[in-house]
Parts: C-alpha cells; sequence; structure tokens
C-alpha cells in the first residue's frame, strides 16, 4: 500500500547520503507506486541556498549516475523534484525550527537526521522543544537516526537518554543500513520458514560461525572520521551484529517488530563480556600499509590524508566472540572486517560439526569429508550455498563437495535498489522491525568495550597488512589456534571438484 501523506525533513540534506540513497531510494518508490504526490520533502542544511538550488544539485548528481536519471525523461524524478523545498540555517538555533513548522503543512512528518553524529542529541531536543514531535489527532511525528550511534558504551547510554527524554522510543528509527539488504532480511525467512535448516542451528551440529565484512576500499577522503573511529567502532556493534543476531536470535513469537527486536536484543545481549585478558588473545587488528590494489596506488593508512602519521587506529579487526546461550554454547563466532582488502565480499559461513563416523572404507575422514557448510553472500553476488559431499562418480567409493548454489541474480532483478527503499517505507508505514531499538544498540556497545578498553589501555600499533592481502597473519592466528580456517572469499564450489 502507499504509504500516508507525509513530509520528509532532511536534516542534512546538501550531503552525500541525501543525493546518492535517500533521493534515488525515493524515485524507487515512486515508480513502483509505493510514494505518490502527497509526500512533500524539506530538506535543512548549514549550507545557503534555496528550493532550485537543491533540486539543481540533486539534477546534476542524478545526471551522473552510470544509469542517468534525468529529470526531462524520468517521471518519478519529474514528479518529486516539483515537491522539494529547501531552508537553510544553523541547526543549533531555535529559527529554523520555526521555519520548519511553517514549512510543516501535512501532519505526518519523519524527521530524517543525516548529518554528522555530534548533531543528533540536540537536533531531537530542539525538535521536541518546538513542539515538533508532538503526535496529535493519530498523526505521527518520527526521527530517523543514521549512524554511528556513540562511541562506546557510555556515549550510546547518554545518546539514548537524551533522546528517549525528549520523544518515545516508537518514534526513534535508529538506521543501520545493512539491515535494508535483501540478504540480510533473508536470514530470518531461510531460518524460520525451512526446517532443515532450523532443525540443525545449535551448538549440536553446527561448529562455528565466521562473519566477514571485507572492502576493497580504502580510507579515501574520509580520514578524519575513520582516524577517530577505526574499523570495530565503524562496522562490529552495528552490522556486524546485526547479521551476528540474525543468525543467533531465536524464533520470534511473531514476525511484528517488537517481537523480532525483542529476540534481537536478547541475543545480543547474551554476548560474552571478554574479561580484560580475553579481550587480548580474542582480537586482532591491522592497519594496511602502502601498496596496490586491483592496479591502483594504495596510500598507507598512516599516510592517508586527515590521519595522524603515528595512528594506532585499526582498519582491520578480527575478534572471536561467544553467545552465552543454550543454543550456542561452545560455538565461537569469527568476526573479521576491514579496508584495502583483497575482495569486496560480505559473508555469512555457518560450519557444521564434522560427521561423527566415517562409513566409507577407504575415506580419510579429515581430508575427503569436509564439513558441510552453509554460505550466505550478503553482498555482491547475492546468494546462500550449501556445500555437502557426493560419491564421486565410479568404481570405488569416493566422495566430493559439492555446492547447492542460489543466486539472487539468476532468478530476480534486484539489481537497481539501493538498499534505502524498504528502510524508507517502513519509516513511513510504521514498522520499526527494520531498526535498532535502544536496548539492542546497547548491547552490542557492551560486548565490544573491553576490547575499547584494552586498546585505550595498552596503545599498540596494529600489524601492518598489505593492500589487497587478507588482512594481517594475526587474523590467522586467531582461528587456527583453534583448529580452523577462515572461508576463502568468494570461493564458492561450483559443482566441480576444487
Ligand atoms: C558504513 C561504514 O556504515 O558501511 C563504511 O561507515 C563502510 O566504512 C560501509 O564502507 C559499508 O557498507 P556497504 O553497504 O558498502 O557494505
Amino acid at each position: 500500500a502507499p504509504i500516508p501523506p507525509a513530509t520528509l525533513v532532511i536534516f542534512g540534506a546538501t550531503g552525500d547520503l541525501t543525493q546518492r540513497l535517500l533521493i534515488p531510494a525515493i524515485i524507487n518508490l515512486t515508480r513502483s507506486g509505493l510514494v505518490g504526490d502527497d509526500l512533500n520533502i524539506l530538506g535543512v542544511g548549514i549550507e545557503p541556498g534555496d528550493d532550485a538550488s537543491l533540486v539543481a544539485r540533486l539534477d546534476g548528481f542524478l545526471s551522473g549516475l552510470s544509469e542517468p536519471i534525468l529529470p526531462e525523461t524520468d517521471d518519478a524524478w519529474r514528479r518529486l523534484r516539483q515537491r522539494i523545498s529547501y531552508i537553510s540555517g544553523d541547526f543549533t538555533q531555535d529559527g529554523i525550527f520555526l521555519e520548519i513548522k511553517k514549512h510543516l503543512t501535512r501532519c505526518n512528518a519523519a524527521f530524517y537526521l543525516a548529518v554528522p553524529p555530534q548533531f543528533f542529541g540536540t537536533l531531537v531536543e530542539k525538535l521536541a522543544e518546538q513542539g515538533l514531535t508532538r503526535e496529535a489527532d493519530g498523526c505521527f511525528r518520527r526521527i530517523a537516526i543514521e549512524k554511528p550511534f556513540g562511541t562506546d558504551l557510555a556515549s550510546a547510554r547518554a545518546l539514548n537518554a537524551r533522546i528517549l527524554s525528549n520523544v518515545a522510543e516508537s518514534q526513534v528509527y535508529r538506521l543501520d543500513h545493512f539491515l535494508g539488504k535483501e540478504t540480510v532480511q533473508n536470514i530470518l525467512t531461510a531460518r524460520f520458514a525451512n526446517m532443515m535448516i532450523e532443525a540443525l542451528w545449535n551448538n549440536n551440529y553446527i561448529d562455528h560461525v565466521q562473519i566477514t565484512a571485507a572492502e576493497t576500499v580504502d580510507v579515501g577522503t574520509r580520514g578524519k572520521f575513520y582516524d577517530a573511529t577505526g574499523a570495530l567502532r565503524d562496522m562490529v556493534p552495528n552490522h556486524l551484529f546485526q547479521l551476528l543476531a540474525m543468525i543467533a536470535m531465536e524464533a520470534p513469537n511473531g514476525f511484528g517488530a517488537e517481537a523480532i527486536r525483542t529476540e534481537k536484543s536478547k541475543a545480543l545481549s547474551a554476548l560474552r563480556i571478554c574479561t580484560p585478558e580475553e579481550a587480548v588473545t580474542h582480537a586482532v587488528r591491522g592497519a594496511y600499509t602502502a601498496g596496490k590494489l586491483d592496479g591502483n596506488d594504495i596510500t598507507a593508512f598512516r599516510q592517508a590524508k586527515d590521519v595522524s602519521p603515528d595512528s594506532n587506529t585499526e582498519t582491520f579487526v578480527a575478534l572471536k566472540l561467544f553467545v552465552d546461550t543454550w543454543r550456542w554454547a561452545g560455538v565461537p563466532f569469527y568476526l573479521r572486517t576491514g579496508k584495502a582488502m583483497k575482495a569486496r565480499d560480505t559473508e555469512i559461513v555457518v560450519t557444521f560439526r564434522q560427521v561423527p563416523f566415517a562409513q566409507f572404507r577407504e575415506t580419510d575422514v579429515k581430508r575427503q569429508l569436509p564439513p558441510n557448510r552453509m554460505v550466505i553472500q550478503v553482498q555482491p553476488d547475492e546468494g546462500l550455498s550449501v556445500e555437502i559431499s557426493i560419491k564421486s562418480p565410479g568404481l570405488s567409493v569416493d566422495t566430493v563437495p559439492v555446492s547447492l548454489d542460489f543466486r539472487y541474480a539468476d532468478k530476480f532483478d534486484i539489481g537497481k535498489m539501493t538498499g534505502y527503499e524498504s528502510l524508507l517505507y517502513d519509516l513511513f508505514i510504521g514498522d520499526q522491525t527494520l531498526f535498532q531499538r535502544a536496548d539492542g544498540i546497547e548491547a552490542g556497545w557492551a560486548a565490544v568495550q573491553p576490547f575499547l578498553d584494552i586498546w585505550a589501555k595498552i596503545s599498540e600499533t596494529p600489524e601492518a597488512y598489505a593492500p589487497g592481502s587478507m588482512g594481517p597473519s594475526c587474523a590467522e592466528e586467531l582461528i587456527r589456534r583453534d583448529g580452523r580456517e577462515w572461508h576463502e572469499l568468494g570461493v564458492i564450489i561450483h559443482n566441480h571438484i576444487r
């Protein structure tokens, strides 16, 4: 069903997120008939300008896309651009909120905070003070907040407290854009719509889980943000933990937002809080050096623009975590993420236990019966594959691993979506399932806090790794000392012998 009439107020309307993701997503929603002519967009920003200048800026961006959206020819954008206005001003002053109030001609409004995180608390407070968040006469007033939500447990708690003293949790939509990805949403369907998967989904049958988010990009122009943030804060308590929560959670009582968010929060709050000793042995860090990646020169992280030359910030992190529940007791979750790595690849690999006994006389279990694995390929080349062993044709009983492989692209056309369509749609229809609740965010930060604490204390330089590699050698050691190996990225057994 189409969204109800509303105004989308975007703070940070002249920024990158607005042009790259929000506007294209709204265009896609318009094309699919879910957004009609009764959505108005009010851009707010510090940069001087007016309605026409914001539209012109967006026109410029959209026509420069590889698949250009040309204002004259694209009906969805032609209609949408007529309903965009802009006001400029300082978010910390009251004046701009009075202006916003004048522009809110519809009673439903969503305020999208696409601004640097230091403004989150102030903006929510100002919006509430000016009465803009008051929900009267069945109207909604919602606030969408981008990441990073806090920089550690204490700041995340403080931000939640500040927000929730001004608005209700039901009005707060904390974004994690990973939840907009089809394959991420599919994890719950794969688990809870398939008996053969969920029946084996526990420590009786699963040996360990790996979650990898490898990126080829370096820090680029984000040196200042990244040097203060690092790979752990940037990716783990948010994106990787969302994946982990969906893998680890119990079946929800229903598919409503609260039931699902409750189970996810429970899974995250079961993450074992490491002792300082464990925080040393269960985490490794790396930073990329100068080198080449795909033929391009990469500047070492410490030499990158706006990064301190003696920075101890990591651009790669690998962790070993435990979810202390009945279901997952003793099953390690290995997580890794980094920049300037060999491939762009986000995947979850669930490795099942080895069969207890080899029936095949000539078979060496360890060598010829690799454990079953399920690989959930989040991106790119979205899909899901299951590796099993079969008998190799011939007179002797030889087994070979093959893969039952599903690729989204083979069956569906999901290519042109930004990943923000479902998030924006849900924001307007009031479905919080794909947004993070305060307790879930805090549980995530609580689990990474021991690592942040120990790193601050011992201030060690992260181990160097070459661009285009799979990270530092300490990451290999982290998993190898448990007698396991990282899954080789992008390697799916394409139904032939490896
Ligand atoms: C962002 C991080 O939240 O996610 C970036 O700040 C990272 O550093 C990005 O590159 C990854 O998102 P995606 O959708 O490209 O995998």
